[in-house]
């Protein structure tokens, strides 16, 4: 049987061009909360080779199941029928959220790269 956790690999995002980064700021009751991938180093963004999605969880403290804030997926890298030109279009992996939540808890968030898989970050969400 698979262990999960061995699926997503981690890093810090400064080093490491996969890692999720995720910025939090409050404004009008609301934690918006921003995820993207490449901040410190650009990831690949080719027909072959790019993030197909962005997905931010949060695991409430002392909660036994976290909520699935929601996905952003990126659809366009490149593709054309007359191959890429200046038309083509590419979707930067950055998705934005808000949320409103009264308990302290974890935000996680997770990357797919078509190539190298799963990636993860978490950070504290303080109230
Ligand atoms: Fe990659």
């Amino acid at each position: 049987m698979t262990d999960m956790n061995t699926l997503f690999q981690s890093a810090d995002w400064k080093s490491e061009k996969h890692a999720p980064v995720i910025e939090v700021s409050k404004k009008d009751g609301y934690y918006w909360v921003d995820v993207s991938v490449g901040k410190e180093i650009a990831h690949p963004n080719t027909t072959t080779h790019h993030i197909r999605w962005i997905q931010l969880l949060f695991h409430p403290d002392g909660s036994k199941f976290p909520f699935e804030v929601g996905k952003v997926t990126f659809d366009a890298h490149g593709e054309s029928p007359e191959g890429p030109d200046t038309s083509t279009v590419f979707t930067e992996p950055r998705g934005h959220f808000a949320l409103k939540t009264g308990k302290p808890g974890k935000l996680i968030g997770l990357s797919y790269c078509n190539i190298h898989g799963l990636w993860r970050s978490t950070i504290n969400l303080n109230l």
